[in-house]
């Protein structure tokens, strides 16, 4: 198929382009880079071993968006362009709001003024808030989420669903993706954050190699099994995978799916530092810190429904996610700069 990648150089965005392209589709990418450098792309280029489509412009800037329509036959969208900070969007809600929603709003439109009704949506576990069912399978109620970010996440998936239900001629896929980790196998690519990262598995990496002290274990007095908040991580070449799996529900016209994408697996902050230390060999030096506000104590699914329906499921375990997460880090020491 004929895909349009947003945000295609932002860290699950370039995983995803080296798998569609292994799957044998052609890609367009777009994105603004408002988050991500041109040598991600670069990167993708040498592992794949050609040159990739890449298009630099703002998904809410509807010109732009109607000539990569106009110039190139598009049969499904992968959106990933957005802003994903959550800390950040507590204190700049109208740029998160107007940037995830309007972005979308956009391509909708454009998308269907060209007869292109195929839409795959980047959604998070976050939708779930604090979940009723754990695991936490797609019929989980949707929750309170606790950021803006959160809630455009949770928002544009009723968007979507709306469209879709006014003309069942899309096809609209819900991806919620759990916590993706890890870094493709090269060791070219891999999460890049800006400034102090916000994520657990950066800061591990960042701490290990010397550019943070120690990490601060946000609270050990979660009713969990060690008290630390426990997640379900998940490699973000199986999560990119996940996204080549998707274009089945789309070729079988499934009009609206909705797909949890993790493994299945819980492990608390403490099993990923015991897990990364194993893997790599390396001392990570911690502190307790208190509990980080709106975090919840648990969080992972039950990844049945997607390898029911679309044969897809996790290959990767923890240890290659750490493995993968430190050798990215130790081959890039200041991310795409070095
Ligand atoms: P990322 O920031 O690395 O990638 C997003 C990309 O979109 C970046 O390259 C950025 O430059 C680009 N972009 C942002 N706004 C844009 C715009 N208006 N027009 C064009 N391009 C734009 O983030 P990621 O971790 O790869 O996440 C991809 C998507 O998945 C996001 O929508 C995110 O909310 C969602 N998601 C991520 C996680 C996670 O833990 N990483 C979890 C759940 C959902
Ligand atoms: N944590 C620490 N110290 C840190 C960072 C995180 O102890 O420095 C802990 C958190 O308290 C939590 C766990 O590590 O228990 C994971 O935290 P992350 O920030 O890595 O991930 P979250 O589960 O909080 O959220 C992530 C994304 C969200 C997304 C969610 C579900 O940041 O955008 O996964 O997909 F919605």
């Amino acid at each position: 198929m004929n895909i349009l990648l947003t945000g295609g150089a932002g860290y699950i965005g370039s995983h995803t382009l080296i798998e569609l392209d292994k799957a044998g589709h052609s890609v367009v990418v777009v994105d603004n880079f408002y988050n991500s450098q041109p040598e991600a792309i670069r990167r993708v280029e040498k592992i794949i071993g050609h040159g990739v489509t890449m298009i630099e412009a703002d998904i809410r800037d509807r010109e732009a968006m109607e000539k990569v329509f106009t110039e190139h036959k598009i049969d499904a969208v992968i959106n990933f362009a957005g802003l994903k900070a959550v800390g950040e969007s507590v204190s700049k809600p109208l740029t998160y709001y107007e940037t995830n929603m309007n972005g979308v709003f956009v391509l909708l439109d454009v998308m269907r003024k060209h007869g292109c009704k195929n839409f795959i949506f980047s959604s998070s576990a976050t939708v779930y808030g604090d979940p009723a069912i754990i695991p936490i399978t797609e019929e989980c109620p949707k929750g309170q989420c606790t950021n803006p970010y959160g809630w455009t996440k949770s928002m544009l998936e009723q968007v979507l669903t709306d469209v879709q239900k006014a003309d069942p001629e899309w096809n609209v896929v819900l991806l919620r993706y759990f916590n993706p980790i890890g870094a493709h196998e090269s060791g070219l690519i891999g999460e890049n954050p800006n400034g102090i990262p916000n994520n657990l598995m950066p800061y591990i990496t960042q701490t290990a190699i010397g550019i943070r002290k120690e990490l601060g274990v946000f609270g050990n007095d979660y009713d969990t099994p060690d008290g630390t908040g426990v997640r379900d991580y998940i490699h973000v070449v199986d999560l990119a995978r996940g996204h080549v799996s998707a274009l089945r529900a789309i070729q079988e016209n499934k009009g609206l799916a909705i797909y949890n994408l993790g493994t299945g697996h819980g492990y608390s902050v403490l099993d990923v530092v015991k897990a990364f230390e194993k893997a790599n060999g390396l001392k990570v030096p911690y502190v307790i810190k208190p509990r980080r506000p709106g975090d919840i104590a648990t969080c992972y699914c039950d990844p049945a429904k997607a390898k029911r329906e679309l044969g897809w499921e996790a290959m990767f375990g923890i240890e290659e996610m750490c493995r993968d997460a430190w050798n990215f880090q130790k081959n890039n020491p200041n991310g795409y700069e070095s």
